[in-house]
């Protein structure tokens, strides 16, 4: 907590308790007992407003701040799927502006590893949306439920998460199975390759040679690899699967009011160095209305 904000919590405890004093004294002025526990209570409703304050003082505020602490180029203000016209375009193109900021080409498939500090900031939502927009371009693109903790990406590819086979990446990783029979077809040039059955070992699992392979396998198919991947802070998961080779390009996904300013920065030393890695803030940026006008009007669909 910032010394400064020291002073100004301490006077809401004050204040608080000031209140709750006069509030006995309004109830009952002829003893002093009403004062003295509506000082306690004040006190401790201005405590836990305090705390609330600090916490929430920690936050990541907006794509400007996120951009500063992590020295990263910001390159989108990612959305998930919209409820109307306006927000479904606002989205798909957030995640053009995401595909245009990578770098592609090559025989070997692009690597892009998606990931976050803290879990809920929408590395679910980003490889889900990027995947699509790259398949629209035309581009072969396989995406990955690297995330062996809390998968979500079948249900975030709008795929039933109950239904359909066990098997995906672990089976990959630990059985052998070859990647071809573990893909899934989403869309026209857009594979899954599903978490499959979770293991009790994650981070020795993706660090392990096998994950490596089964990473080459993937790289060797040409198009582009996206990895959904579990948050770098609470985790090693992400650390071991970037340590293989093809650790490719990152996408550092940062969503204000869920993530803390010293986690997001806690998360860009945790990234290997001379990693090329861009900033995906998750929310709406502060945008004028003649963006969307823009967009609705030159837009033909
Ligand atoms: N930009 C955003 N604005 C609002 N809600 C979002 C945003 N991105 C993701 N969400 C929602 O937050 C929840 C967590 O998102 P998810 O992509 O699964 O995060 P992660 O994979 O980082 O845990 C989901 O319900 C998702 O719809
Ligand atoms: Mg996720």
């Amino acid at each position: 907590m910032p010394s400064r904000t020291l002073p100004a919590l301490l006077l809401i405890v004050v204040l608080a308790a000031a209140v709750g004093v006069a509030a006995g004294r309004l109830i009952d002025d002829a003893t002093w007992t009403p004062a003295v526990i509506g000082g306690i209570v004040g006190a401790l409703i201005g405590l836990l407003a305090t705390a609330f304050l600090a916490r929430r003082g920690r936050r990541l505020r907006d794509g400007s701040e996120a951009q500063r602490i992590s020295g990263l180029p910001l390159v989108a203000h990612v959305l998930p799927p919209g409820r109307n016209e306006t927000e479904r375009r606002r989205a798909d193109e957030a995640f053009r502006m995401l595909r245009a900021a990578l770098t592609f080409g090559g025989e070997d498939a692009d690597v892009v590893v998606v990931s976050s500090a803290a879990p809920g900031e929408g590395k679910t939502t980003v490889a889900a949306g990027l995947a699509r927009a790259i398949a629209r371009a035309g581009r072969p693109v396989v995406v990955v439920e690297a995330d062996l903790r809390r998968p979500g990406l079948v249900a975030a590819l709008g795929l039933d998460a109950t239904a359909g086979p066990k098997r995906g990446l672990t089976a990959a990783i630990v059985g052998g199975v070859a990647v071809d029979e573990l893909l899934i077809e989403v869309e026209p040039g857009l594979h899954l390759l599903p978490a499959g059955e979770l293991p009790p070992n994650a981070p020795e699992l993706l660090g392990s040679d096998d994950a490596g392979r089964v990473l080459d396998t993937l790289v060797a198919r040409g198009g582009t690899v996206i990895l959904d991947t579990a948050p770098l802070l609470p985790v090693a998961d992400t650390r071991e699967l970037l340590g293989h080779e093809a650790p490719g390009q990152v996408i550092l996904v940062a969503r204000p009011g869920v993530v803390n300013r010293a986690e997001l920065r806690d998360a860009v030393g945790l990234l290997p160095v001379g990693t090329p890695t861009i900033l995906a803030v998750s929310g709406r940026a502060h945008t004028p209305r003649s963006y969307d006008r823009y967009l609705r009007d030159a837009t033909p669909r």
